[in-house]
């Protein structure tokens, strides 16, 4: 397999801890690993050259998914790798326009797959009533989950970027269709895999400052709202790094669940499950 060389990673804890968080006060850690580094270093890649990756990144990759924890080792999921020009192209249309998806060489749909599970069931000549309940569509919705984030940061360790496409659930009917899937598998998402333009670098995007995500033995949102008032500065430090219009974090969280309109399809979603034939009871 070509072997590429990966950017650059972060390398200390400080470093990491103060590109997640642009934060002055960085916690006294002094424990560390290379693996770390690579996840401190997340970022999503929207721009990609099209050139093919090397031989067995996709086996790479899967592996590195399959090697993911699986809820009682059901691996209640599957995943379809499509390379083929045309079919991104009319993925990329089902996702909102999303030209990442045409130009990068591969992406990874993973999806919830129950259908397996009722062939062995069939073959045992066992019922399948467990099938039909909400627990086990999501048992394969985080299984599926687990899997692509192992193939992220295997990507990332590669020197490859990634994207995951959770506007394929917009038109989530359209995109089973493409994909030929049977009853009983749901699309939980895609994921663009392509080598990143080095002309246009993503940045490492500055997440909520600890004190409003670990809670201590309860939940409190004591200082929440302080907290997230200093990371909507960062976030717009961010946002003028990149380019990109300036935004609050607050105000952009606050309009996508304003109304069921930001769903963009989304909210028909429990119905086109039922009719993928998933009962969730
Ligand atoms: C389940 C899921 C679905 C996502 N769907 C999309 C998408 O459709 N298009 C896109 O450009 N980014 C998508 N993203 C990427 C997020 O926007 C991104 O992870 C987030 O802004 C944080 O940025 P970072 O990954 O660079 O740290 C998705 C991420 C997740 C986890």
């Amino acid at each position: 397999m070509t072997t590429h060389v990966p950017p650059p990673a972060v390398q200390s804890p400080a470093a990491a801890f103060a590109a997640r968080y642009r934060a002055t006060t960085i916690p006294p850690v002094d424990l560390w690993s290379p693996v770390l580094d690579r996840v401190f270093a997340h970022a999503t890649v929207r721009n990609y050259l099209p050139d093919p990756l090397p031989d067995g990144t996709l086996e790479v990759l899967v592996g590195a998914a399959q090697s993911a924890a699986s809820s009682s080792n059901l691996q209640l999921w599957s995943v379809i790798a499509v390379e083929d020009p045309a079919r991104r192209a009319r993925l990329a249309a089902l996702a909102g326009n999303q030209q990442h998806i045409a130009v990068a060489p591969l992406i990874l749909l993973f999806v919830a797959d129950l259908s397996r599970a009722a062939r062995v069931a069939t073959r045992h000549g066992r019922p399948q009533e467990g099938l039909d309940y909400l627990d086990t569509f999501l048992v394969g919705a985080l299984d599926a989950a687990l899997a692509a984030q192992n193939a992220v940061l295997a990507a990332e360790s590669l020197g490859l970027g990634t994207v995951y496409i959770g506007a394929l659930r917009n038109r989530i009917t359209e995109v089973a269709a493409e994909l030929k899937l049977p009853s009983h598998v749901a699309p939980v998402f895609g994921l663009v895999v392509g080598r990143p333009d080095p002309q246009k670098p993503a940045g490492i995007k500055p997440r909520l400052p600890q004190s409003a995500v670990l809670h201590r033995e309860t939940y409190g949102a004591d200082g929440e709202a302080e907290a997230i008032a200093a990371y909507d500065e960062q976030f717009h430090a961010f946002q003028n790094e990149q380019g990109l219009p300036r935004q609050d974090w607050s105000s952009v969280l606050a309009a996508r669940i304003a109304s069921a309109a930001f769903l963009n399809g989304r909210e028909r979603l429990a119905d086109a499950l039922r009719a993928f034939g998933f009962a969730l009871k």
